[in-house]
C-alpha cells in the first residue's frame, strides 16, 4: 500500500494548534482594523514574472525557492513565496489607486510557499499576516506601521521584543551603495561561490546574505549602507528611530540588515524573539518601504511600506511561553443524558445555549457516564450537564463544574441564566444558585 504523508516542509495543523493560529491572525486582523486596514484577498498563485520583477531575480527565494509550473494553457505560474508583490499587482489591476482616499491600507493572511530546506521555524508552505500601506510618502507611515507591528505582537502577548531598523537608502544611495560593493568584492570574484559570482552581476546586495562560511565572513568585513545615505534617508531613519524610542520600544539600529527581497529602498525592520528555552526561531517578522515597487510593476509612481508576520514562528513562542492557553477556546459546556426523554431535554438545552452563543456540545450515542466523563474531560470542558432519569422527572439538570468538581442541581428553568452568568459573568441574567448571588452581591 502506498503511503502518504503530508509533502515535506507542510504540516497538518491539528485542534489546540489550529485553535492557536486562528487566534493569533483574528488578534492581528482586530488590531489592523483599528489602524484604519481592511481586508484584501489575492490568489495563491500569479504569473511567475511577478515574483522575478518584484522579489527580485537575483533573490534566493525567486532562484531557488520558488513553486514554478505550467497550467494546461502552457502558462508559467508561481505559487506565492510572499504577499507584496500580489497585493500591489491587485492595487494595479483593480486600479484602486484612483481614489482620494491614499494611503490604501491593505491587511492579508495565507499561506506561502518556499522551496527550502525545513528546519526549526521554517517551512515549505508557512503562514504569514502582513499588511501594506500604499501612496503617501510622509514617513509617519513607516512609523504606523511599525507601531501596528508591535501592537499586535504585544496584544498577543510578546514582552520583550527585538527591533532591528536601517536604511536601504533611495536609489541614489542604493546604486552608490552597490557600486562600493562590486569594488569591495572585486578582487574576491574567484574565491566566492557561484551563487554570489551571478549576485555580483545581478545585484550585489544578494552578496550579503550569502551562507557560505567563506562568503559570509567577507560580508562581515562589507561596507555598510550607512556610509551612502542620503542625509534625507538619515533624517528619516533617526525620526522612526527616535519615535520609537520616545513611545518606550527599544530599538537596534544595525547598519548590516539588508533584509532577502529586492523591492526595498528607505526604512526597513524586523522583528525578533528568543524564547526562554533560546531556541532560535528566525525572524518572527519584517518589513520597509518599497519606493519603485509600484512603478516597476506597471502602476503610477506611488511608495509603499508595509510588513509581514510568520505565524508558525509566532506560534511555537507563544506556545513555548504557554500563552496561548487561554485563547484556544477549550469547550464551555459538554451535555451527557441517559434515556430518550433525556435526550430530548439535554437537544434542546444545547440548541438554546448555542443561540446564546456557549460553545456546547452533546453526547448522542449510550455511552457509560464514566466514559463520557472522560470525553468531556479530554475535550476541556468547563461544565458538565448531566440529565438522567431521576433529572427529567424533577425537572433539574445536574450541573458539574470539571476544574473544581463541584456539583449541584438546577432547576430546567433557571439553567441557561445559571450557565450564562458563569460564562459572562458581567452580563445579568435570572438565576438563584448561590453562585450568582455571591457574585451579585460583590458587584452591589
Ligand atoms: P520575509 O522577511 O521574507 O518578508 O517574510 C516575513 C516573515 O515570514 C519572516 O520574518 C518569517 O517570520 C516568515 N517566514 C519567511 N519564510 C519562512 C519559512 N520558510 N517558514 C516559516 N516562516 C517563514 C516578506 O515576505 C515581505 N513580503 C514582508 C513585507 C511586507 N515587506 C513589505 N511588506
Amino acid at each position: 500500500m502506498q503511503n502518504f504523508n503530508a509533502p515535506k516542509g507542510t504540516q497538518d495543523l491539528i485542534r489546540d494548534e489550529a485553535r492557536g493560529f486562528e487566534h493569533i491572525i483574528s488578534v492581528a486582523r482586530l488590531v489592523s482594523s483599528l489602524y484604519g486596514f481592511d481586508p484584501l484577498k489575492t490568489p495563491i498563485f500569479e504569473n511567475a514574472s511577478l515574483f522575478e520583477r518584484s522579489v527580485g531575480d537575483a533573490t534566493d527565494i525567486v532562484q531557488k525557492e520558488m513553486y514554478i509550473f505550467k497550467d494546461k494553457g502552457n502558462r508559467t505560474l508561481a505559487l506565492r513565496p510572499e504577499g507584496t508583490a500580489s497585493i500591489v499587482r491587485s492595487v494595479i489591476t483593480n486600479k484602486l489607486y484612483a481614489t482620494n482616499d491614499l494611503p490604501l491600507r491593505f491587511y492579508y493572511d495565507g499561506t506561502m510557499y518556499r522551496y527550502e530546506r525545513p528546519q526549526l521555524g521554517r517551512y515549505r508552505e508557512f503562514r504569514q499576516f502582513g499588511v501594506e500601506s500604499i501612496g503617501v510618502t510622509s514617513i509617519y507611515h513607516d512609523l504606523e506601521v511599525i507601531l501596528l507591528a508591535i501592537h499586535i505582537l504585544q496584544a498577543l502577548g510578546f514582552e520583550q521584543i527585538e527591533t532591528k531598523i536601517n536604511s536601504l537608502g533611495d536609489r541614489t544611495a542604493r546604486e552608490r551603495y552597490k557600486e562600493a560593493l562590486k569594488e569591495y568584492y572585486k578582487p574576491h570574484l574567484n574565491a566566492v561561490c557561484a551563487d554570489c559570482r551571478v549576485r555580483y552581476e545581478k545585484n550585489p546586495l544578494r552578496m550579503l546574505d550569502c551562507k557560505v562560511p567563506h562568503d559570509a565572513l567577507l560580508a562581515q568585513k562589507a561596507p555598510h549602507i550607512s556610509d551612502y545615505l542620503t542625509k534625507q534617508d538619515e533624517d528619516d531613519l533617526l525620526f522612526v528611530n527616535e519615535a520609537l524610542n520616545s513611545l518606550g520600544i527599544p530599538t537596534n539600529v544595525d547598519t548590516t540588515l539588508v533584509r532577502g527581497l529586492d523591492y526595498y529602498s528607505g526604512v526597513i525592520f524586523e522583528f525578533s524573539y528568543l524564547p526562554p528555552s533560546k531556541k532560535d526561531y528566525g525572524a518572527i517578522g519584517g518589513g520597509g518601504r518599497y519606493d519603485k515597487l509600484v512603478s516597476e510593476l506597471g502602476g503610477p509612481d506611488l511608495v509603499g511600506v508595509g510588513f509581514a508576520f510568520g505565524i508558525e514562528r509566532i506560534y511555537h513562542i507563544l506556545n513555548e511561553e504557554k500563552k496561548l492557553t487561554e485563547a484556544v477556546f477549550p469547550d464551555d459546556v459538554f451535555i451527557i443524558t441517559k434515556g430518550e426523554d433525556a435526550k430530548n431535554d439535554g437537544f434542546s438545552l444545547l440548541t438554546s445555549l448555542r443561540t446564546h452563543q456557549v460553545r456546547t456540545v452533546m453526547a448522542f450515542e449510550d455511552k457509560s457516564f464514566k466514559s463520557l466523563f472522560k470525553i468531556a474531560e479530554s475535550r476541556g470542558a468547563k461544565y458538565a450537564l448531566i440529565i438522567g432519569e431521576e433529572e427529567v422527572k424533577n425537572e433539574y439538570v445536574t450541573f458539574r463544574d470539571l476544574t473544581t468538581f463541584s456539583q449541584e442541581k438546577v432547576a430546567y428553568s433557571k439553567i441557561l441564566g445559571h450557565i450564562l452568568n458563569l460564562i459572562h459573568k458581567h452580563d445579568h441574567h435570572e438565576c438563584s444558585c448561590e453562585d450568582c448571588h455571591n457574585d451579585k452581591d460583590k458587584e452591589e
